[in-house]
């Protein structure tokens, strides 16, 4: 509906809001009483012509001749927006209207990966698209694809990378979580889409059950962190690569947060977060493996607070672990209020980078080593962000490492 255009949803919210809002919001709807939807009552899709508009491609390519990724991001976040809006208010609806008249908003609560399965062919048009894959009661996950359409007639569209969003809905008085209408499976397509998204917020939460913060590694993470620790944590010379401390590779960055990126809630849209931290994350990867790198994940993001318009944001970034070419790194984004100096932790962000392997070059064996407790345990943390990218990247058939 909103993208037909290169517009924000949070854009679109904005320039629909009028002046004097009503004191009378609808009331809350129970669930039930919402009319189902199909998945395909909230396909969207967005086309970026990079084959035929120059202009356009010259203003997303990188110093590495491909595209910029977390401006790719950027139309992500706000195509996952307004699949989920559509979802809710229904598939003739074109404007979104007034946030107080519909009496609810949506945040999103996090990312759950994006894998890139592909390499991007700048050469190509590229589309987005996406739908609503599975719904729990105020929660609604949705499905977004990259796609790179037929150069010619030999070769059809082709998959580059694959994502998931999760969102909630608010009360727009309340700010509390709001039912949402329920999701129709109607054909063998949608059924196995909501299958996958229902497994994936399965595996979201055994893994948060897991997490290194609240239970101990498992006895074969242990024994491999030891194994490491002698190989490559004692002082003295290493012959077989050169090690870095975990603490070396930080990497911060600090910024003012401008009402130019705000979202309807008056705060900072999350995708520019997100592009700002995976360019952080580049070029921690990048100093890192003192080469270029090619993007292969976001393994996933945390909304865990919004960023207010006028503070300020520190995003610090770290390499958590390596193995072979992935360059995995965590950025975590603060931010401060400048009139108590209170920091606040909004966001957690995690990506894979590929480095190239030269077995001459000495700089292809760096790797990361943790010193203290706490970064052995992000060590593992991001063994196990590698292992489960592997696991799908192969599953779906490409992006090998
Ligand atoms: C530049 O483009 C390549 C290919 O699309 C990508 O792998 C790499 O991550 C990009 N770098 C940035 C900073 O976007």
């Amino acid at each position: 509906m909103l993208l037909r255009t290169l517009m924000f949803w949070s854009e679109s919210i904005l320039a629909s809001h009028s002046p004097t809002p009503p004191h009378t919001a609808p009331p809350p709807p129970h669930s039930d009483s919402l009319p189902a939807r199909h998945g395909y009552d909230s396909y969207s899709e967005l086309v970026l012509p990079f084959k035929s508009n120059t202009a356009l491609l010259d203003s997303y390519t990188n110093a590495s001749g491909g595209i910029r990724v977390g401006k790719l991001m950027e139309h992500l976040d706000s195509l996952a927006g307004s699949i989920a809006y559509k979802h809710l208010l229904g598939p003739t609806v074109s404007a979104l209207g007034p946030v107080h008249e519909r009496g609810f908003y949506l945040v999103t609560a996090s990312v759950d990966r994006l894998d890139m399965l592909a390499p991007l062919y700048p050469v190509r048009d590229i589309r987005l698209s996406g739908q609503v894959i599975h719904t729990g009661r105020s929660s609604i996950e949705v499905a977004v694809r990259m796609e790179a359409l037929g150069a010619d007639h030999a070769e059809g569209e082709k998959t580059i990378m694959l994502g998931r969003f999760s969102m909630v809905c608010r009360d727009a008085t309340t700010h509390t979580a709001r039912a949402v209408n329920p999701l129709l499976i109607s054909t063998p397509e949608e059924d196995a889409l909501e299958v996958m998204g229902a497994r994936l917020k399965q595996h979201r939460q055994d893994r948060s059950r897991r997490a290194l913060n609240r239970v101990p590694p498992t006895s074969t993470e242990a024994a491999d962190l030891h194994a490491f620790y002698l190989a490559h944590g004692q002082p003295g010379p290493h012959e077989d690569g050169e090690r870095v401390w975990m603490a070396d590779t930080k990497l911060e960055t600090t910024m003012l947060m401008f009402p130019q990126e705000r979202n309807v809630h008056q705060k900072i849209f999350g995708g520019y977060l997100m592009r700002l931290a995976h360019e952080l994350g580049y070029a921690g990867a990048a100093l890192f493996a003192r080469a270029p790198v090619r993007f292969l994940a976001l393994d996933g993001i945390s909304f865990t607070r919004p960023v207010p318009i006028g503070s300020v944001l520190r995003l610090s970034g770290r390499v958590l672990h390596t193995h072979g070419k992935l360059v995995h790194v965590a950025v975590r984004a603060y931010t401060a209020d400048i009139a108590t100096g209170a920091e606040e932790v909004t966001n957690d962000f995690r990506f894979t980078f590929a480095r190239p392997l030269d077995p001459l070059n000495a700089n292809s064996r760096r790797e990361v080593v943790p010193k203290t407790y706490t970064e052995a345990m992000l060590w593992l943390e991001g063994r196990r962000a590698l292992e489960m990218g592997m696991e799908i990247r192969g599953l779906r058939g490409g992006g090998r490492e």
